[in-house]
């Protein structure tokens, strides 16, 4: 099951993704939590504390490419094994939800 939450500013996206992914974790089910805000701040509502959610790193922008396949159709590959990423960006929450962060900018200039 796949849930995107998007909406205008301030209308509690970040607080229903968070509350909805610990509900689902607490109930059994695996969940990874994709937090693709510039300015992410997922991680504090899925109870990751201060100093570790400032330090997680965004994912890379070259984790997928597009490979032209012989039939000269474009297909979109992962570059690097799915579960190694989770393993070196993930963190995971006192419920045990995963996290990972995309569209992080990481200095200025570099939105
Ligand atoms: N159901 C609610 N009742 C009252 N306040 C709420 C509710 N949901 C969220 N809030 C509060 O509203 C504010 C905005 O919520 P939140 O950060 O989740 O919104 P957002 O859509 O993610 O905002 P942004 O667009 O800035 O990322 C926060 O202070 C949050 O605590
Ligand atoms: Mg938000």
């Amino acid at each position: 099951m796949r849930i995107a939450i998007a909406g205008k500013g301030g209308t509690g996206k970040t607080t229903i993704a968070g509350t909805l992914s610990r509900e689902l974790a607490r109930r059994g089910r695996q969940v990874l939590a994709v937090d693709a805000d510039t300015n992410p701040n997922l991680a504090v509502t899925l109870g990751v504390s201060g100093p570790r959610a400032q330090d997680i790193l965004g994912l890379p922008r070259n984790l997928m490419t597009r490979q032209t396949q012989s039939d000269g159709s474009t297909k979109v590959v992962f570059t690097a094994d799915p579960e190694e990423v989770l393993r070196e960006y993930g963190v995971t929450g006192p419920d045990g939800v995963r996290l990972v962060i995309m569209g992080k900018v990481g200095h200025g200039g570099a939105g």
